[in-house]
């Protein structure tokens, strides 16, 4: 009998491979399903990124292992410093204060595995990207859920917590735009995080996926535009969502150099960095015209209006979201005895619609389903036609 580590017997399972299992076997019944379940974009990489790749991949020399004081890799860290600066009017050293990262999700994972000894306390937002809090435990850190809710603003009250808990914590995840709650932050918000964690000597891991993907005027700020953020704070990035690359694996951190000084030291045991020809690539998405992101936003924002309008004509009441391309739905009240992955199964069973469920993202996701927009125009319309026939919800 073969036994898996303790570490992975404390993590909850995961209810996007139950979820994928069970879109499988609806698939194989000959069901034609919309997937709306996993927040993978569906569109193209922009063309000139593609092309860059295409090009670099030929180039000898670039199938080698990336070193940190490499041309590309340098020429990388200094197109984000320009980039963070161009958007956020945030600077950075190149040098000592990015990290790219094989996506952000990997960073994250580090991040709890280069800081938590068995007696730290990570705080962890819930519900949240399933990575918050799997990295937590995957590291053998003590995992504290702050439960974000509509009641709270899905904003974690830092001053409801025990002075103990506040003692013992050595982590904070926040991440706004919010994936699944779809909830933005304001800089002054950013800035009491920032006051506090630098008074608690806490490290804010702040992920900032969805920073492009933002709606009617609403602009994202960095959490390193607070003052004294760069004090204890690092931000995630990625280019999986603004440009369509999220199979490429290609994100980065920056901020505190004396706390990513030690992610990277992590990552130095355990990967080789990103093949150097996406980095060629991500210098290109980075630096070049900005036409593409503006596409997807506004491709992203028509499904929005459309799947939003839809769901409140059929009688499911849900707000449009400023931010990310999900939308965060409370179980309608006339299936509310069923539990969100009870109703996830029915959606996929009696519908063929694969959604995700609440508490895929942390026990305080019940009640709720995220839809992610990934599926053209024509097939959000299908869902809803869908959705209206087996619902039958009061319009
Ligand atoms: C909030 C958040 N952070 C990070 C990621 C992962 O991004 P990457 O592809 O860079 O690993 C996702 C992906 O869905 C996400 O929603």
């Amino acid at each position: 009998m073969i036994h898996e580590a303790n570490r992975l017997k404390r993590l909850p399972p995961y209810l996007f491979t139950i979820v994928d299992r069970k879109k499988r076997e609806v698939m194989d019944k000959g069901v034609d399903v919309i997937d709306l379940s996993m927040g993978s974009p569906d569109m193209p990489a922009p063309k000139g990124v593609i092309e860059e790749l295409c090009k670099q991949a030929r180039v000898d020399g670039n199938q080698r292992y990336s070193r940190w004081d490499g041309e590309v890799e340098r020429k990388l860290r200094v197109t984000i410093a320009d980039w963070y600066m161009d958007r956020f009017g945030v600077s950075l050293d190149p040098e000592s204060e990015i990290v790219p990262l094989i996506g952000s999700k990997e960073g994250i994972a580090h991040l709890s595995l280069a800081f938590l000894n068995n007696e730290d306390i990570a705080l962890v937002p819930n519900p949240a990207y399933p990575v918050h809090f799997n990295g937590v435990i995957m590291a053998g850190g003590i995992l504290y859920n702050i439960p974000i809710t509509k009641e709270n603003n899905y904003m974690p009250k830092l001053d409801a917590l025990s002075p103990e808990v506040v003692k013992m914590a050595k982590l904070i995840f926040l991440s706004y735009p919010h994936n699944p709650t779809t909830q933005v932050a304001s800089l002054d918000y950013f800035q009491e995080i920032a006051d506090w964690a630098r008074q608690k000597n806490i490290i804010v891991g702040h992920d900032l996926a969805y920073s492009e993907i933002v709606f009617d005027g609403y602009k994202a700020p960095s959490f390193l535009q607070a003052r004294g953020a760069k004090e204890i704070g690092i931000e995630f990035h990625t280019l999986s969502k603004s440009y369509n690359m999220s199979g490429w694996r290609i994100g980065f951190c920056v901020g505190n150099r004396d706390i990513l000084k030690t992610l990277a030291k992590t990552k130095s045991y355990i990967d080789f960095g990103i093949y150097r020809a996406i980095q060629y690539a991500a210098i290109k998405a980075l630096s070049g015209p900005q036409d593409s992101v503006k596409k997807t936003v506004e491709t992203y924002k028509r499904r929005r209006d459309l799947f939003v309008d839809g769901l409140n004509k059929i009688g499911w009441k849900v707000k449009k979201p400023k931010a990310t391309f999900y939308i965060w739905a409370h179980i309608p009240l006339k299936y509310s005895a069923l539990t969100s992955m009870e109703f996830t199964n029915l959606l996929l069973e009696e519908a063929g619609i694969a959604v995700a469920p609440g508490t895929g993202f942390g026990e305080y996701g019940e009640g709720y389903v995220r839809f992610a927009l990934v599926e053209k125009e024509e097939r959000l319309k299908s869902a809803l036609e869908r959705l209206k026939k087996i619902l039958e919800l009061e319009a």
